[in-house]
C-alpha cells in the first residue's frame, strides 16, 4: 500500500483551472464491483467513475474546479455546492459525484443488516449511498446543504423511505447529537477547505450514539497531490475524527486504480 501522508486543502482556492484530465472516480470512490441493489439510476447516459472510460471526467473536474475556486474567492466555502447544482440540472455543469453506483468502498463493506437502526448520510448529494443503505434494512436520514441535490434525490428516487433532508453540517439539528446507530461521511469533508474542514470532522462524530459506528471514504493524501478540489484527507485527519469521543476500530488504505489519487481511506470508528 502507498502510504498517504503530506498535502493538506488551501486556505482558498485561488489556483487555476486544472489542466490534467482528472478522473471523477477521485470524488466518488473507484473500482469494479456491482451496482447496489439500492441504486437508482443517475443521470441518463452517465457511468459510474469505474465504468468509465479511463475513468476520465474532465468535464466535471474542470466545472468543480471552476465553482468552487469563485465561491472561495468571494469567501463562500460551500455556496458553489449549490451552483454546481444547478447549473447542472440545466445542462450547463456536470456533477462529477453523481453517478448511478453507490460508493464501491461501502458496498463492499461488511455491514450488518440494518434491521431499522438508524443511520445518517452526510453530504448524500442525489441520494446514491443513501438508498443502497436503506436497501441494507436502515432507517435512514440524508441531509445535503444544497436544495438542489435534495430535491434530485427525492424525484430520483419516488417512494424512497429515505428522510432527505436540506441541513447544514456545520449548523445540524440539534436532535441529531449522538443519535445514529451509523454514519457515513463519504467524499464530502474532501471537498471543504481548511477553514472549516477541522470544525466539519469535529462535528460528523457528534452524530455517532453511545455504540454506534462512524464510516470515513475519503481520498488518501499522497506525496503528489495535484490540483483540487478534492483536496484528499492525511492520516491525521482521519484519526481527528475520533476526537468527539470516539475510538478508531480500523483505517485501510484501499487502492484506487483508476483514479488520479492512487489511494483511498476506509476508516471505521465507534463510540
Ligand atoms: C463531493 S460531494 C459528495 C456527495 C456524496 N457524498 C457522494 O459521494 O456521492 C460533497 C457533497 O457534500 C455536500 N456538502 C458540502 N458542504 C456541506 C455542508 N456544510 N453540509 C451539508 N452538505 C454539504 C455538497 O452539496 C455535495 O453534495
Amino acid at each position: 500500500m502507498t502510504s498517504a501522508s503530506g498535502a493538506q486543502p488551501p486556505a482558498s482556492a485561488s489556483g487555476s483551472q486544472s489542466s490534467d484530465s482528472a478522473s471523477g472516480s477521485q470524488w466518488s470512490g473507484s473500482g469494479s464491483g456491482s451496482q447496489s441493489s439500492g441504486s437508482a439510476p443517475g443521470p441518463a447516459g452517465r457511468a459510474a467513475p469505474e465504468e468509465a472510460a479511463g475513468g476520465a471526467r474532465p468535464d466535471g473536474a474542470t466545472d468543480t474546479r471552476k465553482f468552487a475556486a469563485s465561491s472561495l474567492a468571494a469567501g463562500d466555502a460551500t455556496g458553489w455546492f449549490e451552483r454546481l447544482y444547478a447549473e447542472a440540472q440545466d445542462g450547463r455543469a456536470t456533477v462529477p459525484w453523481d453517478v448511478a453506483a453507490a460508493s464501491v468502498n461501502l458496498r463492499e463493506f461488511p455491514l450488518p443488516p440494518g434491521e431499522g437502526r438508524r443511520a445518517l448520510v452526510v453530504g448524500c448529494g442525489p441520494g446514491r449511498d443513501a438508498e443502497h443503505l436503506a436497501a441494507l434494512g436502515y432507517a435512514v436520514t440524508a441531509f445535503d446543504i444544497s436544495p438542489t441535490a435534495i430535491a434530485l434525490a427525492r424525484e430520483r428516487h419516488p417512494g424512497s423511505p429515505v428522510d432527505y433532508r436540506v441541513a447544514d453540517l456545520l449548523d445540524p439539528p440539534a436532535d441529531w447529537h449522538r443519535t445514529f446507530d451509523l454514519v457515513l461521511e463519504s467524499n464530502n469533508v474532501q471537498a471543504l477547505p481548511t477553514e472549516i474542514r477541522a470544525r466539519a470532522i469535529a462535528v460528523v462524530g457528534e452524530f455517532v450514539a453511545p455504540g454506534g459506528t462512524l464510516l470515513v471514504l475519503a481520498a488518501a493524501a499522497t506525496d503528489a497531490p495535484g490540483e483540487g478540489p478534492p483536496w484528499p484527507l492525511t492520516r491525521a485527519e482521519i484519526d481527528a475524527f475520533a476526537a468527539p469521543g470516539l475510538r478508531q476500530l480500523a483505517v485501510e488504505e484501499v487502492p484506487a486504480p483508476d483514479s488520479r489519487l492512487v489511494v483511498r481511506w476506509r476508516a471505521v470508528f465507534t463510540r
